[in-house]
């Protein structure tokens, strides 16, 4: 019997509103995504990390003098302390990329001196360390997983071609990075997703920035979120073959399967990001392996397929994660570094989201509706 009681509860906090915020708008409807008010294609064409992180943390565009600074910065913050190299060889063939992340990262703190400073200025301090050590990080755990030795930072090299350098041990080809420069943009925000909410709920205890970013990796890694793209690729490789591809998808479907790659609570339309990787992808479709042929060839299909059967009528399309995949492939990268890039390139909008948090802080708490008992007597336990 229905109890009437029961207040109205948005599972998922579907459609609920937990702040204000000007550091990134997503237009679900329209399928549009601006990162403090440029839109995300204006910034890929464009930009480079360095400046959308700086754009992300203060709200403008830097000048050139602002850039040179925090691309100083970030370059100067790059070399990992021995104790984090250690964790990620101790962690390294026992545990996830993913969850040696969230360690390496957690431990970050302890070579921190201004972990206990709460102040704004030490925050962003603090937040330009962890956006430059995580990907130093994430290609520490690529480097020491292919058996070669930790690779030093370079200074002189920007923040993405250095994150190449330290995972191969040399420097990119300029393909490669540039397919890289556009991914670490276009995962650096994404409004109030599970990840960057989990972030703000941990962070509004007043809880370091360290605690608040790890609780970022760990609520990322799930498949429904930035999971999404290695569990993708994995599919198109066990789809194996461009025409086995309608009967793998219609056959997955058919068991209730979910796509992964598709669907977004927010956006009902064209993730913008997908589509700026699919014209990435066709870009480079003639000029790259036959494995990478072959997985776009396969994405495509089964990209018309599910549009026509979920797009218009169930408002299920590509999102961000479905493209990637062949794209990370495409630059050399091995999917299980997927996710983990992912969280070192949004690390910048985790950040910037935490720092106008605190400006106004207050405490997550939110309710639950407890449908449980009340008032049992206790029974001891040799008369239960
Ligand atoms: N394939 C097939 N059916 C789907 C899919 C999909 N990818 N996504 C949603 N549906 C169906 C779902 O089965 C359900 O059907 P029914 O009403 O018949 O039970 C309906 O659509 C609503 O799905 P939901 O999971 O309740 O909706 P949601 O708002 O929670 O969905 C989502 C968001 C991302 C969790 C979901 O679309 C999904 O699981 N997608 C696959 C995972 C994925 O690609 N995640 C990455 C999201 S984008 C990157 C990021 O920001 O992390």
């Amino acid at each position: 019997m229905a109890d009437a009681g029961m207040p109205q509860i948005s599972r998922g906090l579907e459609g609920v509103y937990v702040d204000e915020s000007s550091v990134g708008k997503v237009d679900g409807q329209e399928g549009r995504l601006y990162y403090r008010g440029y839109p995300i294609a204006q910034l890929s064409d464009n930009s480079d990390f360095e400046e959308t992180a700086y754009l992300l943390l203060n709200g403008q565009l830097p000048d050139r003098q602002q850039l040179e600074s925090i691309t100083k910065q970030l370059a100067e913050s790059r070399d990992l302390p021995k104790g984090i190299v250690d964790i990620i060889k101790e962690m390294n063939s026992k545990a996830d990329p993913m969850d040696i992340l969230r360690t390496a990262t957690s431990a970050l703190s302890a070579y921190d001196t201004e972990v206990q400073d709460a102040s704004p200025e030490a925050n962003m301090r603090k937040s330009i360390r962890i956006i430059s050590r995580m990907s130093s990080i994430v290609a520490t755990i690529g480097s020491v997983a292919a058996g070669r030795e930790y690779v030093a930072p370079d200074k002189s090299l920007g923040h993405v071609e250095n994150f190449l350098y330290m995972l191969n041990g040399a420097r990119p080809s300029k393909e490669s990075l540039d397919i890289m420069r556009v991914m670490f943009i276009i995962h650096a925000e994404h409004s109030s997703n599970a990840s960057t909410f989990g972030t703000l709920v941990a962070g509004s205890t007043l809880a370091d920035i360290y605690s608040a970013i790890t609780a970022g990796i760990s609520v990322l890694k799930g498949p429904l979120h930035g999971g999404a793209d290695e569990a993708s690729v994995r599919m198109m490789r066990a789809i194996g073959k461009p025409e086995n591809t309608e009967s793998y998808i219609e056959s997955a479907l058919a068991g209730k399967q979910k796509i992964m790659g598709f669907g977004h609570r927010v956006y009902k339309t064209y993730d913008p990001r997908a589509r700026i990787i699919k014209e990435y992808l066709i870009r480079l479709q003639d000029h790259s392996s036959e494995e990478v042929r072959t997985l776009t060839a396969i994405a495509l299909r089964a990209e018309k397929l599910m549009v026509e059967k979920l797009g218009q009528s169930h408002g299920i399309w590509p999102n961000v994660d479905f493209f990637a995949g062949p794209v990370y492939i495409a630059a050399g990268i091995p999917v299980e570094l997927f996710t983990p890039i992912f969280a070192a390139s949004r690390s910048s909008g985790w950040c910037a989201h935490m720092l106008e948090y605190w400006k106004n802080n207050r405490l997550f708490r939110p309710l639950e509706y407890y449908t449980g008992k009340i008032d049992l007597e206790y029974v001891p336990i040799d008369k239960r």
